[in-house]
């Protein structure tokens, strides 16, 4: 791949491991010691970035349940091997991949990825992965395509927070073409130098690290090249608070809260709450995807 992303975070940037896996637990801790700004109530349902409910949980996987200690819990059911991705639509060679097939056949350089995310706290994460751009050219993308739909595996004998309908099972989401090619939007595969833990999406999972958290979709099955844009679980549930696009925007904000600061988590307990960067802090590399458009529409 020519247009290889430059890497410009460090080893020193990296939020400490322990930290990350551990978000309930450090969340909580500074709290418990009135730190950590009060925030309005979270709804279960919504991943609201600055909530006083997410920060103090672990992470967000619906599929196992809507309390924020679930996946941690439960997702070790989810048989992740053997795994198969199916790629389809408009596509030159669609089929069922196997993942091992792909891992032999994408390189995973000795790579890592330093991305900035925001969820309810802003982190630096260190993936392993391959550009998706690479796994949409092992698949051949035909000219009509405009779009890529994602859908995680649904399996409910896996996953217990599958029999309440708190979204439309399975979870899917969506990329417009040259987001999906942009070469800071990869596939996961590893973590912290190791295999993603399941409550994280394993075997495979989509980052965006210009994006909303929920963009990034995990235990992917499925990947559909489209002509009409896709669905997104977020915008079915609630199409005014989530729209396709989620590009990190200091300037639009939620209609339930405001999302022109945020908070980073490993700061030390004292940490205030920084501005939120425009998408992210990436405004340079993606700007140019959305030059034209009106972001408070395409939210
Ligand atoms: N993917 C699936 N399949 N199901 C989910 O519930 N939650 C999303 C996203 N991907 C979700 C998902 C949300 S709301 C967030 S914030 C991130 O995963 C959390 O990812 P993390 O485990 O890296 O914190």
């Amino acid at each position: 791949m020519a247009n290889r992303w430059k890497n410009d975070l460090g080893d020193r940037d990296v939020t400490p491991e322990a930290v990350y896996m551990t978000r309930r637990q450090w969340m909580a801790g500074a709290a418990g010691l009135g730190l950590v700004g009060a925030g309005r109530a979270a709804r279960a349902e919504v991943p609201e970035p600055n909530a006083w409910e997410d920060i103090t949980s672990y992470n967000n996987y619906y599929e196992f349940g809507t309390d924020k200690g679930d996946p941690a819990r439960h997702a070790h059911r989810l048989t992740v091997q053997p795994w198969t991705v199916r790629i389809d639509g408009l596509v030159d060679r669609p089929g069922a991949y196997d993942f091992a097939d792909i891992m032999a056949r994408m390189t995973i350089e000795e790579r890592i990825y330093r991305f900035r995310c925001v969820e309810a706290w802003s982190m630096v994460v260190p993936w392993n992965g391959f550009e998706l751009a690479d796994l949409l050219d092992m698949a051949g993308v035909q000219a009509g395509a405009k779009y890529v739909a994602f859908e995680t595996v649904l399996r409910p004998e896996e996953m217990p927070g599958v029999r309440y309908p708190v979204l439309d099972w399975p979870y899917v989401e969506g990329l417009r073409l040259d987001e999906a090619r942009h070469p800071l939007t990869i596939m996961a595969t590893g973590i912290y130098g190791r295999d993603i833990p399941n409550q994280n999406g394993a075997p495979l999972r989509l980052v965006v690290p210009w994006k909303y958290g929920f963009k990034s979709i995990k235990s992917v099955v499925r990947i559909t090249l489209t002509e009409a844009e896709p669905a997104t679980s977020w915008n079915k549930a609630n199409p005014r608070e989530y729209g396709f696009y989620s590009n990190v925007n200091p300037e639009v904000d939620h209609p339930r809260w405001s999302q022109a600061t945020e908070r980073r988590i490993g700061g030390g307990l004292f940490a205030g709450r920084e501005p939120t960067l425009m998408f992210n802090g990436y405004a340079d590399e993606v700007a140019g995807l959305y030059a034209g458009m009106d972001l408070k529409t395409y939210f």
